[in-house]
């Protein structure tokens, strides 16, 4: 593992050349997506996701996303059924995260955590043809590239600030353009079960599926990474805030009278706030108490309420 500062190279032929060469080796790379930046090891190598594993703190028994670099390649690793090839075919590549039944391949043991589902994804970003042209042909593992359980990066300068001297590069994109990490859903047989909202609104789904659950519906156990408290700042996080009071920062929605520390969106544009989101919660980590306007819960305010119940549960 390098030590002191990661090297931080601007998105580029160059760069995705180097980061292919680091991902051949057993690196790590972080690199910008479309909804965070991700840090990336080959999902083959058991040394490399052990790597994954210590860089982020995080516990062994939290599995990773294994990201193909087709949309082809998801039957290598998973059982596709009929629904699943559906969603495969109108989502990918995009920021939607498949529950499977696992096939038995090569894929390194420690990123399932022993399970016998596989989450798979194939993301909408640049990187995924760079790196198809360097010759690579993945899979990846590639979970959001900040120490465990603290807030997901959305920049270069995040993952530095989280990861830096724990990875071998880092690729700079700038902001990604979705904010919040891939919608999770699990598909058993005809069972659809929403593990995390994300960056693509449940709504999406209605011409294919017709009774979304949610976990605390189903009686599912969530997501092994889906804890109470996760995605949070050091702050304490108050929600719904309709007034500012002593000592706190104001984060706004929308159009307000209240003297606003920063504000996801002045123009209430749930999109731009599910961008500015992870950025204004680390901005905003100086003071004692983050208190948040309410957002409202259609769309991607699903998943932005959802990341913010869980930046205020208790640790
Ligand atoms: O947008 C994203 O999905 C980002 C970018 C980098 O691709 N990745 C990401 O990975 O958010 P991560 O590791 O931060 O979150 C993955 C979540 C965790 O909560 C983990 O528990 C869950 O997916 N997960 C992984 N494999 C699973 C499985 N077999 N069954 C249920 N949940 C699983
Ligand atoms: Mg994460």
């Amino acid at each position: 593992m390098k030590s002191g500062k990661a090297v931080i190279l601007p998105a580029g032929p160059k760069a995705y050349a180097r980061a292919a060469d680091i991902l051949r080796g057993g690196g790590l790379v972080a690199l910008p997506t479309e909804t965070v930046y991700g840090l990336a090891a080959d999902a083959m190598n058991n040394a490399a996701v052990a790597r994954i594993y210590a860089a982020k703190g995080r516990p062994s028994h939290n599995p990773l996303i294994v990201h193909v670099l087709s949309p082809d390649d998801a039957d290598i690793y998973a059982r596709v059924s009929g629904l699943s090839r559906d969603l495969i075919t109108a989502f990918w590549p995009g920021p939607l995260t498949l529950v499977l039944p696992r096939r038995e391949t090569g894929l390194s043991a420690a990123a399932g955590a022993g399970l016998p589902t596989i989450a798979i994804r194939c993301p909408d970003a640049p990187w995924r043809s760079a790196l198809c042209g360097t010759g690579l042909s993945g899979p990846l593992v590639m979970p959001s590239a900040n120490r465990s359980g603290h807030v997901s990066p959305t920049s270069a300068v995040h993952v530095a600030a989280d990861l830096g001297g724990r990875v071998d590069m880092i690729i700079d994109g700038g902001p990604c353009a979705g904010g919040i990490e891939s919608t999770i859903l699990k598909i058993d047989g005809d069972k659809v079960v929403l593990l995390r909202p994300g960056t693509l609104p449940a709504e999406r789904f209605a011409p294919y599926i017709s009774d979304l659950r949610l976990p605390e519906k189903s009686g599912e156990i969530l997501a092994p990474g889906m804890l109470k408290s996760h995605y949070a700042p050091k702050a304490f996080v108050r929600l719904n805030a309709r007034e500012k009071r002593a000592d706190e920062a104001y984060l706004a929605f929308g159009e307000t009278d209240i003297d606003a520390d920063m504000n996801l969106s002045p123009d209430g544009d749930l999109a731009e706030a599910a961008r500015n989101l992870y950025q204004a919660l680390r901005a905003l980590d100086t003071k004692p108490v983050i208190a948040v306007a309410p957002i409202p819960m259609y769309g991607i305010g699903e998943a932005i309420n959802d990341r913010l119940r869980r930046a205020a549960a208790e640790r």
